[in-house]
């Protein structure tokens, strides 16, 4: 995808105080009929936001907050594409350029909604960050979350023929890195974490602790649980469980994407599923250099990567 800078209508100088002109941002290329909705859209008051730099468990962490929201009804999860039940704010426009689509989506949907979005936070509709509808941010390792990225690209067919070698040259050192930045993504919700209405955690907190994740964004979200409920979010929302269940592998995204590469090498979505898994995947290498550009940009965030990823707190 051929992104270029953009600049939102406002910025979120309310939340954090900074020179937010200095903040490059990027986005699909001629799309800011879209951003600029995305800028105005009405947030609900009972709106829940999952925000998220891609892959960083996203899918995960949504399956729960769609429970925990409608009183763990684990039978309409099995039955629906979570897609359907908690829509991705960027899909309709990324796949079909339909911007007024893309928001009739999310104005149509029955409250409380659930929306997902992988855009920072700068580019959130301006009335998130007067009203403080709730947000769910994680975060996560970015070499693991990049790995990630390659294979579900190769398995959508987007990076179909390419080695994961070639993929780290071609799409994350020469654009994803700068354009995307996962440090600057992070570092902005980091700054928000002790704000009432949000909730940051990282994967590597959901690996280390799941069921204590589960009671924090459980009394976030003002949603008690019961024991039996928990256990039973325990199982649906393990490992096993979310690679075999049909609804929380994106098959109706990946089936209206319809890339005529997709499947010619296959990965579930809900893949690997580990910390530290791009130790084994990637070349020292190539480690080097993605580090050499994720050091600079968190020294200039002021944070580490232990900070971001709530492993030093
Ligand atoms: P891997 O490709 O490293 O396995 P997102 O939903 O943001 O796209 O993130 C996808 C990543 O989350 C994938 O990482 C996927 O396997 C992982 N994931 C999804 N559900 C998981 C679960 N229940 N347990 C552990 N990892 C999970």
């Amino acid at each position: 995808m051929e992104r270029e800078r953009v600049t939102p209508k406002s910025y979120p100088i309310n939340l954090i105080d900074k020179d937010w002109s200095k903040r490059e941002l990027y986005f699909k290329k001629d799309s800011t009929d879209f951003l600029d909705k995305v800028h105005d859209l009405n947030v609900r008051d009972d709106d829940v936001w999952i925000v998220t730099y891609p892959k960083c468990g996203t899918t995960w962490m949504q399956e729960l907050l769609w429970l925990l929201m409608n009183d763990c009804d684990f039978e309409t999860a099995l039955a629906t594409d979570q897609e359907i039940r908690s829509p991705f704010m960027e899909f309709s426009f990324y796949t079909y350029g339909d911007a007024d689509g893309a928001i009739r989506i999310l104005e149509d949907l029955d409250s409380p909604r659930l929306i997902k979005t992988h855009l920072p936070l700068a580019l959130l509709p301006a009335q998130l960050w007067q009203k403080k509808a709730k947000v769910v941010y994680v975060s996560r390792n970015p070499l693991d979350a990049m790995v990630s990225s390659y294979y579900h690209g190769l398995s959508w067919g987007f990076y179909y023929g390419q080695t994961m070698e070639q993929f780290f040259e071609n799409e994350i050192l020469r654009k994803k890195i700068v354009e995307e930045n996962p440090i600057a993504h992070f570092a902005e919700f980091y700054h928000l974490r002790h704000e009432p209405w949000i909730f940051y955690t990282s994967f590597e907190n959901m690996k280390d602790n799941l069921c204590s994740v589960i009671e924090n964004v459980a009394e976030f979200l003002n949603k008690p649980i019961t024991h039996e409920q928990m256990e039973r979010l325990l199982k649906h929302l393990s490992f096993e469980e979310m690679k075999n269940n049909p609804t929380t592998n994106h098959l109706w995204e990946r089936k209206i994407v319809n890339h005529p590469n997709a499947g010619k090498e296959d990965h579930k979505f809900v893949r690997r599923g580990k910390v530290n898994g791009y130790k084994d995947e990637l070349q020292p290498d190539m480690v080097a250099k993605i580090n050499c550009f994720i050091n600079a940009e968190l020294l200039r965030h002021d944070v580490t990567l232990d900070n971001i990823l709530l492993l030093k707190d």
